[in-house]
């Protein structure tokens, strides 16, 4: 890339430069169970990267306060949680298809109706399909950590990340992170802490005690079992 000054010039100028993801696509395969989750409830809970830029009233058939969580693995606290808050919306996107369906599958089982899922890169769906100043909550928990140095470039919280994701929170909207990885929580806080536009909620300036409403994930607690601490950060937007 080095004779442009950007991945936009470069673009423009017809150079195609592969995006640095925050992702290696596993291919899975589906269960039973996940394939028929998919084929009976994506139709009325899949949404579509190519659809563009999403009418919430349409989807969701009310206007309620909106969440939306990057890579919900199975799906199985992001169902939970919104089976517990009926009052808002929830939009999951995750690109491993097999929690996809495992997701579908868990949301028709506990009858919730009020989750919206996306197979796709987040970092596209947001860019392309999430308005600016809709989203209450964003939450993003226990995300790949990238453990080696060389690879810290790929997680998915960056300065540029943050502030694409603070476009699309509303005014004293939070974004929610936790992640059980010391080194990758430091990095958080530091990507946080010098963000534009963000207040941290906790009263220490570092993290916050796990908040009620987000339940234990599978990760959560096979890092307990292991010993390990989990961190949960929160960060307001304020301008
Ligand atoms: C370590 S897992 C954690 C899953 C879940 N949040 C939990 O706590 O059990 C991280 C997940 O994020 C997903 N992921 C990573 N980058 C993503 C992106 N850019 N868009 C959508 N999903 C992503 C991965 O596919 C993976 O399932």
């Amino acid at each position: 890339m080095s004779q442009y000054k950007s991945e936009q010039e470069a673009a423009e100028s017809g150079v195609y430069i592969r995006k640095i993801q925050s992702f290696v696509k596993r291919e899975g395969r589906l269960t039973n169970g996940q394939a028929k989750a998919l084929e009976l409830h994506w139709p009325t809970m899949g949404l579509e990267h190519k659809d563009g830029l999403l009418n919430l009233a349409e989807v969701f058939g009310r206007v309620a306060p909106l969440v939306l969580e990057i890579g919900f693995g199975m799906g199985k606290s992001l169902v939970e949680m919104a089976k517990n808050e009926p009052d808002k919306d929830f939009i999951g996107i995750e690109v491993h298809t097999p929690g996809v369906g495992a997701c579908l599958a868990d949301a028709a089982e506990q009858g919730v109706t009020n989750l919206r899922v996306y197979d796709h890169d987040a970092v596209e769906i947001l860019a392309d399909c999430i308005a600016d100043n809709s989203l209450s909550r964003m939450q993003l928990f226990f995300p790949d950590p990238w453990h080696k140095t060389r690879h810290h470039k790929r997680r998915i919280v960056q300065p540029d990340f943050v502030q694409k994701l603070r476009a699309k929170l509303e005014m004293g909207g939070v974004f929610h992170m936790a992640t059980d990885w010391e080194n990758y929580a430091e990095h958080m806080l530091e990507v946080m802490s010098q963000a534009a536009g963000f207040k941290n909620q906790s009263t220490s300036n570092d993290y916050v005690p796990r908040p009620e409403q987000r339940p234990l994930t599978k990760f959560e607690q096979r890092g307990h079992r292991l010993g390990h601490g989990v961190w949960d950060l929160m960060f307001e937007k304020v301008s």
